[in-house]
């Protein structure tokens, strides 16, 4: 009897020391760093997708997404699997709450804006006049010649400026440290055919989405916050780093005709977003996706964007402070 008292004490004790070693030892153990929270607002449009599903595969990011309806965030859970308490569903026009599973985060990608929508009545218009087109020697397809408007809310003044302009708000206030706007190229000309969306023929209407856009922009940059400003030519759904990324200011990339490139892979463009994330220098670029030189290796979005950085070379945005009232609409 007294032997196996002896035993079990012995056998206890034995356990208690391998329970005090294995936690001590765990206790002890190096601990990752805790994920860093981003923001995805627009994470369910064509560049927003790619961006949260790439932090979500991230092992340094915690990202939550914001989407316009019920409908897109049901969608984005189902294509990224991500966890309910991700999704955050809200119209950035009627911005004036969040949740407090924000409370912590320390970036904002922005991917919302305005979305055109086609006139079907334009497009039949168009395809009717080709063979006259042919005919006459034109271009068979006008693009151009297609009318385009916003749905009821969503112009550019609403969601590419107001919609903006909350959020940037919003950043300020939770103490985000660093916002990433995802932009466009063309924001130095008013007359770019893109401020034409959503007009009608006398000019009429609500359009004008580069300046709204470049608008916003300048009320970030003046917010005092971190910002890196992207300013993509059009965008693809083509791969990832298939060709190089060509990074410039000023839409000089428009004037450099021997890139002929006006186009970039909206996942070279995610790549540059989340690049961004570890810079700490402000900056505003344009991008395009250019060939690799032949004989030359392919370079990655993320030493794009460090050679940009060194470079030292910046955006001017001084024409906003001087001819806002020309700008005004
Ligand atoms: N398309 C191009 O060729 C091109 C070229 C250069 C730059 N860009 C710019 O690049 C960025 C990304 O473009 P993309 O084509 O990838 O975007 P996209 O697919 O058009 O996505 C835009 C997203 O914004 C959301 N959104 C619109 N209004 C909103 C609101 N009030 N509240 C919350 N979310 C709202 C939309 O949601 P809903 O779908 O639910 O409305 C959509 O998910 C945009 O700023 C775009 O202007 C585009």
């Amino acid at each position: 009897m007294k032997v196996q008292q002896i035993l079990t004490q012995a056998y206890t004790t034995f356990l208690l020391l391998q329970l005090f070693h294995s936690s001590y030892a765990e206790a002890l153990a190096p601990r990752p760093p805790p994920k860093k929270q981003v923001i995805v607002t627009g994470a369910a449009g064509r560049t927003g997708k790619i961006v949260f599903n790439s932090l979500l595969q991230h092992t340094k990011y915690y990202p939550v997404g914001l989407v316009r309806t019920e409908s897109s965030a049901k969608k984005l859970v189902q294509t990224t699997h991500c966890g309910l308490e991700q999704i955050w569903v809200c119209d950035v026009t009627q911005l004036d709450n969040n949740p407090h599973s924000v409370n912590d985060a320390q970036a904002m990608i922005i991917c919302t804006s305005a979305v055109p929508i086609m006139r079907k009545r334009s497009l039949i218009k168009a395809l009717v006049k080709m063979p006259w087109n042919i005919i006459r020697g034109k271009k068979a397809f006008e693009f151009r010649q297609l009318e385009f408007c916003y749905k009821e809310g969503g112009h550019p003044e609403k969601v590419d400026y107001e919609g903006q302009i909350a959020q940037i708000d919003l950043a300020k206030k939770i103490g985000i440290k660093h916002v990433i706007l995802v932009s466009s190229m063309g924001g130095t000309d008013p007359n770019d055919f893109l401020n034409t969306l959503g007009k009608n023929k006398h000019g009429e209407g609500n359009g004008d989405i580069l300046i709204w856009k470049r608008k916003a922009e300048k009320y970030l940059i003046d917010s005092g916050l971190q910002y890196t400003i992207i300013h993509p030519g059009g965008l693809k759904d083509t791969p990832c780093g298939e060709r190089n990324v060509e990074i410039d200011v000023d839409d000089n990339l428009r004037k450099r005709v021997e890139l002929n490139s006006r186009s970039i892979s909206r996942c070279d463009v995610a790549r540059l977003c989340i690049a961004s994330l570890e810079h700490e220098q402000s900056c505003a670029f344009d991008c395009v996706n250019v060939d690799v030189p032949e004989g030359s290796k392919k370079i990655s979005a993320d030493m794009s964007l460090k050679k940009f950085l060194d470079s030292g070379v910046t955006y001017d945005y001084s024409d906003m402070d001087v001819v806002v009232d020309e700008w005004s609409i």
